[in-house]
């Protein structure tokens, strides 16, 4: 069985893109593939985090994983933090890495840009994830398209490492979905959706109540055109209600054309957010069962416990490989 490696930030309550981007992906991989899924908390702390907000969601996006479909008899779901040797790890491929390919990482750029005082971490935090997927002998690693360049950046360190080292990585391919590897901002079509975007109306949280739902949707920015046409380009809002609802709702583009020939954005709009409500409901539902539960502190030991197993391995043949401490 190949192995899977993807981590999400729990940087705010997972989005409509993080999950049609990404979770939804890992619930139809699990049973082809031995998965590890992860809560990167050290990756959220590289832009400023209030902690009891930090601890909240951690939990919540455990919670999340569960709630989506994610079965812990089948996969390994942890905390970042709870696993020591991606820091560890972290480091060593910080040493492989150079500056100049960390200052070229578009999301460094986005997430820098007019900012006065920027973490170090923002800009080394590519090796760590890199850490993170090699440490587990990843073959493949599901992500939406923004994602893609950091990817590329961990086949470069581990080819690095292996070439300079001792060969002990698997070089791990990207797995992108087909539809919604970019699902984009309600108020800025042309941008991503992101959970820390600072206007709320710009995002869904899967989370968000029915009412919500439907006032985000509705006061999403579409076009002048009125027509219900799939043309990223041109119509990029009304494109991206409709990848939204192709998605959740099992429906081919082509047929929401048809199905609004001749109709207006309010009856789109309307349907589009009774697809996600529809969507969601389940989820919450799991979600609120689990969110203060015994049974997800156990999921997470267990996980952490199966993690550290892995990781550990690969550390020490790490270690070795650079001939850090006392031969083991
Ligand atoms: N808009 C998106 N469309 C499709 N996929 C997306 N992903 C993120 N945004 C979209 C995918 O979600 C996974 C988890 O992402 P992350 O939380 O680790 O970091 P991110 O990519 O930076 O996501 P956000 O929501 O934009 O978080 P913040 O606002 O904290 O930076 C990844 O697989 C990502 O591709």
């Amino acid at each position: 069985m190949q192995t899977i490696f993807s981590g999400i930030q729990p940087s705010g309550t997972i989005t409509l893109g993080n999950y049609i981007g990404a979770m939804k992906q890992f619930v139809e991989l699990q049973d082809d593939y031995n998965c590890h899924f992860c809560i990167v908390d050290q990756h959220a702390i590289t832009v400023p985090q209030d902690r009891l907000a930090l601890r909240k969601n951690i939990r919540s996006l455990a919670a999340l994983y569960i709630a989506v479909g994610i079965d812990p008899t089948k996969s390994t779901l942890f905390i970042q933090s709870e696993v020591p040797a991606h820091t560890e790890a972290g480091w060593m491929l910080q040493c492989v890495a150079y500056i100049g390919e960390l200052e070229r990482m578009t999301q460094f750029k986005d997430k820098s840009a007019g900012k006065e005082a920027v973490s170090a971490g923002l800009l080394t935090y590519p090796p760590l994830m890199a850490a993170d997927i090699l440490l587990y002998k990843t073959d493949l690693v599901p992500v939406g398209e923004d994602q893609k360049q950091h990817l590329e950046l961990t086949r470069d360190l581990a080819e690095r490492f292996n070439k300079k080292y001792n060969d002990i990585f698997t070089i791990p391919e990207v797995r992108i979905p087909k539809v919604g590897a970019r699902v984009m901002s309600l108020q800025e079509p042309t941008k991503k959706m992101s959970k820390s975007d600072p206007n709320q109306k710009a995002f869904i949280t899967i989370l968000d109540e029915p009412k919500v739902i439907e006032k985000k949707i509705k006061s999403a920015v579409t076009d002048s055109e009125g027509i219900v046409r799939f043309d990223k380009e041109n119509k990029p809002g009304i494109s991206n209600l409709m990848s939204i609802y192709s998605i959740l709702g099992n429906v081919s583009i082509e047929e929401i054309e048809r199905m609004y020939d001749g109709k207006g954005y309010g009856d789109f709009k309307a349907d589009t957010a009774k697809v996600v409500v529809e969507a969601l409901a389940p989820i919450q539902q799991r979600y609120y069962e689990l969110i203060d539960s015994e049974e997800l502190d156990q999921i997470l030991d267990a996980g952490a416990e199966k993690a550290n197993f892995v990781a550990n391995k690969m550390l020490r043949k790490m270690r070795n490989a650079m001939g850090l401490g006392r031969k083991r």
